[in-house]
């Protein structure tokens, strides 16, 4: 299990679990719309920390942000413990 924070608030997530449903499941509202990556809503700023993404749609996020830090967090799972920032 690994330690989340997202702007000073913090929950467990596995790395079988996306942060999305991680949040959900310690009630940290987080933004979401369609929990499939394919709106980019739920765009954050990984700080620090290790992930993986599952496949999402390029209009949500594109390489170049992907490249810089950003995710989705509905689409991640974290490998280490991560520090995300929320950009909206
Ligand atoms: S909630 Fe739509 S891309 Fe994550």
């Amino acid at each position: 299990m690994f330690k989340i924070d997202i702007n000073g608030q913090s929950f467990p997530c596995s790395k079988e679990n996306n942060l999305v449903q991680a949040a959900r499941a310690k009630m940290i509202k987080v933004p979401c719309a369609c929990v499939g990556g394919g709106c980019g809503i739920c765009k954050v700023k990984i700080v620090s920390g290790q992930y993986e993404m599952d496949t999402y749609a390029k209009s949500a996020l594109s390489d170049e942000e992907a490249e810089k830090g950003y995710v989705l967090l509905c689409k991640t799972r974290p490998l280490s413990d991560l520090q995300i920032e929320l950009i909206s």
